[in-house]
């Protein structure tokens, strides 16, 4: 099972795995991490799963949509690591993937 590292908003950090094909969005809430509200459940509607995403990864993360990144345009906190977490499909690949919760707009 791919592992996930998480940074929460406090910076501590927690290794997580997840089953292949859960969105890194479902692997985070169903570990318990409350900052990360998920309100439209994963319909990239809402942008409250924001994460920044270690850049060693950055090649191996799918295209970043276009409602994804109107949605992420309306965030205060945007950088250029930052992806919809519903939007990335765990896989064997992004394998020690870490990823920090953006701050809350
Ligand atoms: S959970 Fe709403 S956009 Fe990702």
């Amino acid at each position: 099972m791919p592992k996930l590292i998480v940074v929460n908003r406090s910076g501590e950090e927690q290794a997580v795995e997840g089953d292949v094909g859960l969105s890194v969005m479902e692997v985070i809430r169903d570990n318990g991490f409350d900052e990360l509200l998920a309100l439209c459940g994963g319909c990239c509607s809402c942008a409250t799963c924001h994460v920044y995403v270690d850049p060693a990864f950055a090649g191996k993360l799918p295209e970043i949509g276009e409602d994804e990144n109107d949605l992420l345009d309306s965030s205060d906190h945007r950088n250029e690591t930052s992806r919809l977490s519903c939007q990335l499909t765990l896989n064997e690949d992004l394998d020690g993937l870490r990823v920090t919760i953006a701050p809350e707009d």
